[in-house]
């Protein structure tokens, strides 16, 4: 067996789960902001272009993916950022971002090499740290707060660090704390890459859940056609509300596309061709992305007038459907705060659970519906230490 098994921690969350399952068998109404699983239908016509598109007859699909696919992808990058990319030099679709994210790791790293190093940004997404771990990297884990607004300074990276980092992952809009990046960051971040050659992967899968002005991506227009060292990733899950299709893509410099694409075939994670044919369909379409934005906006206001009205602070961003409250001091640590939580039986996550820097605050994702979002918001208002 794989020794990094035995290092496993068991998942942090089963036992909020085992609590949530016993409080359900005794009648009770569990509101679960717990998972970033949204839980609202996935739009019609999304559901139809997957049944449209089961075949009599099946075949293995390609890592490629159908053409049609990967142009309907470079449409929606033209719309969204301006990208003019070539759908078959630039894009691959990956089966779902988090297995892109973890696979990834086994192409672009060389495990023997002594420039091995994958920089991760804490709190975060736990699967840039097991992806690195199980293709041989070195994790370097940096904390960021919310005094730099949950962004690394740029100006403060170790120059060890950057000598022996192959891949750094940032990820904004930021799981978990909403918090987002501007061009003249992501300007920097890129100029870093290039001065210390390492491949700077943007994981964008909430790029288009946000309640300002759109988030840009680390791609921009001035550097195509090669987008020297950058790789950005998106999905199809929190956009579409498609969790369960499992359908992204990566985008970027050829070079290292056409090197995931060499590795891909050995893995047999090729996305199905009626997911493809169903997130074709979800990439050129953008009305329903306003409806999905357009819930969490109103789920948002009914916890942060709630927060607001306790006098508690969101201390992330204005994007994605999560939002990050600091633990007020009355009610103790996170995981305290998130125990108390669940006696009113309102599911959250805590902060913990995603890394150094999450001590001080607990993380709702809005996935419920807005009459659970109304009903937790007045149940925030009751609860004492
Ligand atoms: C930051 C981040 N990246 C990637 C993923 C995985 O998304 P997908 O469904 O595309 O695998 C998630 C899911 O929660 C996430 O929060």
């Amino acid at each position: 067996m794989n020794p990094l098994l035995q290092e496993e921690r068991e998942y942090p969350f089963a036992r909020l789960l085992e609590t949530k399952r016993r409080r359900q068998a005794e009648g009770r109404r569990v509101l679960d902001f717990g998972q970033g699983d949204p839980r609202d239908p996935t739009p019609a016509f999304i559901r139809r272009a997957l049944a449209d598109g089961v075949p009599e007859v099946s075949s293995y699909p390609t890592v490629k993916g159908k053409p049609e696919l990967r142009e309907s992808i470079a449409r929606y990058l033209k719309r969204r950022f301006g990208l003019d990319v070539d759908p078959d030099r630039h894009i691959l679709p990956v089966t779902g971002t988090k297995e892109g994210i973890f696979t990834s790791h086994l192409a672009l790293l060389d495990p023997h090499g002594t420039r091995r190093g994958v920089v991760v940004f804490e709190p975060a997404y736990p699967v840039y740290v097991q992806g690195a771990r199980y293709a041989g990297g070195t994790v370097h884990a940096v904390t960021v707060t919310r005094q730099t607004g949950f962004r690394p300074d740029p100006e403060s990276f170790d120059p060890e660090m950057l000598a022996h980092t192959a891949v750094m992952w940032i990820n904004y809009p930021h799981n978990p704390t909403g918090a987002e990046a501007d061009a003249a960051w992501y300007a920097r971040m890129r100029e870093l890459s290039r001065e210390h050659h390492f491949i700077l992967a943007s994981d964008e899968c909430y790029a288009d859940l946000g309640f300002g002005t759109p988030h840009p991506s680390v791609l921009v227009p001035e550097e195509a056609p090669d987008f020297d060292g950058v790789l950005a990733f998106h999905s199809c899950s929190k956009r579409s509300c498609m969790t369960g299709f499992r359908s992204g893509f990566v985008v970027g410099d050829p070079k290292w596309i056409a090197v995931l694409a060499r590795f891909r075939p050995s893995v047999g994670v090729a996305t199905p061709a009626f997911v493809q044919d169903a997130a074709t369909a979800a990439w050129d379409d953008d009305a329903h992305v306003q409806e999905i934005v357009e819930r969490y906006r109103r789920r948002r206001e009914h916890f942060l007038e709630a927060f607001a009205h306790r006098g508690w602070h969101h201390d992330g961003g204005n994007a994605t459907f999560y939002l990050w409250l600091r633990v007020p001091e009355v009610f103790g640590d996170a995981i305290r705060f998130a125990d108390r939580l669940l006696e009113e039986d309102i599911l959250v996550t805590p902060g913990p659970f995603l890394g150094a820097g999450g001590e001080k605050h607990v993380r709702f994702a809005l996935v419920s519906t807005e009459d659970d979002s109304r009903e937790a918001a007045a149940r925030l208002q009751r609860i004492q230490p």
